[in-house]
């Protein structure tokens, strides 16, 4: 060959290479509903900016057949691209490649792309579509995900990693996407679980369709697994590139600060008047959350999951914050066990990311009875606990109503370190609720009234007067400031700055034991 059809045949590789497992395979991913993982990836980063590496890597099996089925990629897709121009490293899983099955060298690939972020400090984002195990290669390719596996805990905490599930995702393969930060699902195409409907039959005798067992809706709403859900693959994209604009690309950097052109000193006269005066009247902290952060940039992450806590991120000043709030519409919003472990979650990836946390309170303690009980709620409970007490990024806590019991210490108090504590004047900041609180106290006077209903109320109103404020704490110095809710976004952009590089450090260990 001359050197030019030494390019030409370069040429022509690649050009095989771009066809995956061939057109046909491609019409049958189609068919399915389904992108193909170059389509995908399209869609992932900024235009052109895709670098691919190891697109002639070919598997090395001779067994059943194999070796008549040889592959540009061996099945999966790896390289780095930008978004908004930060440079972020992918794999894609090809399914139109022997159903996009991991084998000994498609996992060298996805190591090699992952070490090369550890070193760059970017990103991964993996998207997984693929039917397990090369089955073919037998224990090869289970070694291969331990190799992954492994990466996905030693990078843990060091670049944020995110896994979208777009198809097939089982047996355990689903651990590494397990281990990484966010998991976005997409509607009826994707599914994850640990044995499918077949082996659940014969274990268990249970009779359940694989979108029941494991599907988007399923790890969204019941087990709490993913924390997107998208309707179909391009809201998917579009999504992942959004939560990639809120986050730093490693443990070293802070998130890119954003240009904001709306108001950034503007009181919100209504928001003197946004609690409703009988405190046991829930509102909606997101319509709180929406008023006091940049117009639009409340992220929120984990939506249908335990919706007595929010998580997200925001914007406040055009800067990344993370927000943790209890949401009054939903069941009071009480601290339970799974909201425990979705707060804590968010709040360990923002500590590890440098992302600055807003609390906002109104919490009326953790949920009462057997089931919790049982299932843990000390132990889980605990874990939000320790999430904000290790947490050493800029923390705020704003209380709007009840900071009751254990509860308040939990939420950021200044006890664990909270750098800035603010109570609106409608905060009640109290062991418990005026009426528990009276029941107990006042037990015996209120049994011997006559009115014992006039009494009770007398009490109660006694208690509210002097307990259920926000002054008993702020004369304490456990609330740095009572202030106007109209003046709470101006007052966060202003304490967010003042507070941007402060200094928390935890001792030197080798890693905490937090109650898992
Ligand atoms: C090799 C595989 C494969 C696999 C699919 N294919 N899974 N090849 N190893 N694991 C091939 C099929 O033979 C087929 O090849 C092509 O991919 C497309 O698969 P279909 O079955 O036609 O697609 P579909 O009907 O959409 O079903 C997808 C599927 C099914 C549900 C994923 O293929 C399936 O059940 N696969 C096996 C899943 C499995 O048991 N994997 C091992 C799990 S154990 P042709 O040539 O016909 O197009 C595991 C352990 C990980 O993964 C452990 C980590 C610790």
């Amino acid at each position: 060959m001359n050197n030019q059809q030494k390019i030409d045949d370069l040429k022509a590789k690649r050009a095989e290479a771009l066809l995956g497992g061939g057109q046909k395979r491609i019409d049958q991913q189609h068919k399915r509903g389904k992108l193909t993982a170059r389509e995908r990836i399209e869609l992932l980063v900024d235009k052109d900016s895709f670098e691919e590496m190891d697109v002639f890597v070919k598997h090395q099996s001779k067994d059943f057949g194999l070796e008549e089925q040889r592959f540009y990629t061996d099945g999966v897709i790896t390289g780095t691209g930008t978004i908004d121009g930060r440079t972020v490293c992918v794999f894609s899983q090809d399914f139109t490649i022997l159903g996009g099955s991991l084998s000994e060298y498609y996992a060298k690939k996805i190591c090699k792309v992952m070490d090369l972020a550890m070193k760059i400090g970017a990103p991964v984002i993996g998207i997984n579509d693929s039917g397990g195990a090369r089955i073919q290669e037998g224990v090869v390719s289970l070694g291969g995900y331990a190799d992954i596996f492994l990466r996905n805990t030693l990078s843990s905490g060091v670049v944020p990693q995110i896994s979208a599930i777009v198809g097939p995702c089982a047996g355990g393969a689903v651990y590494s996407p397990a281990i990484t930060d966010f998991i976005y699902m997409v509607d009826k195409i994707s599914y994850m679980f640990v044995t499918g409907p077949n082996v659940v039959k014969t274990v268990t005798n249970e009779d359940v369709t694989f979108d029941e067992l494991g599907g988007a809706a399923t790890h969204a709403i019941k087990s709490g697994v993913s924390q997107f859900t998208c309707e179909n693959e391009v809201e998917c994209f579009q999504s992942i590139r959004k939560l990639v604009s809120y986050i730093p690309s490693n443990n070293m950097d802070t998130a890119p600060v954003y240009e904001y052109d709306g108001p950034m000193d503007n009181e919100l006269p209504e928001l003197n008047t946004f609690l409703p005066d009988n405190v046991n009247k829930p509102y909606d902290m997101k319509e709180l959350i929406e008023k006091i952060v940049d117009e639009n940039s409340f992220y929120e992450v984990h939506k249908e999951y335990a919706e007595n806590i929010i998580v997200g991120f925001a914007r406040i000043g055009g800067r990344s914050i993370g927000i943790v709030a209890n949401q009054p519409l939903v069941l009071a919003g009480v601290l339970c066990l799974n909201s425990s472990i979705k707060g804590a979650r968010f709040v360990r990836f923002c500590d590890a990311f440098n992302i600055p946390l807003l609390v906002l309170e109104d919490v009326p303690g953790f949920l009462p009875g057997t089931d919790q009980e049982w299932r843990g709620v000390i132990r889980h409970g605990a874990k939000l606990l320790y999430a904000f007490c290790e947490a050493t990024v800029p923390k705020i806590t704003v209380i709007t109503r009840k900071a009751y019991g254990g509860a308040y210490d939990v939420m950021n108090s200044k006890h664990v370190r909270g750098d800035i504590n603010l109570a609106w004047p409608t905060a009640e900041i109290a062991v418990m609720g005026a009426k528990g609180a009276a029941e107990i106290i006042f037990k015996r006077e209120i049994d011997a009234a006559d009115d014992k209903v006039k009494a009770l109320d007398e009490k109660v109103a006694e208690y509210t007067e002097k307990f259920a404020t926000p002054y008993l704490a702020a004369e304490r110095g456990f609330i740095d400031d009572i202030i106007e809710p109209k003046d709470t976004r101006k007052k966060l952009i202003k304490y967010f700055k003042i507070i941007e590089n402060k200094v928390d450090t935890n001792p030197k260990k080798k890693h905490g034991n937090i109650p898992l």
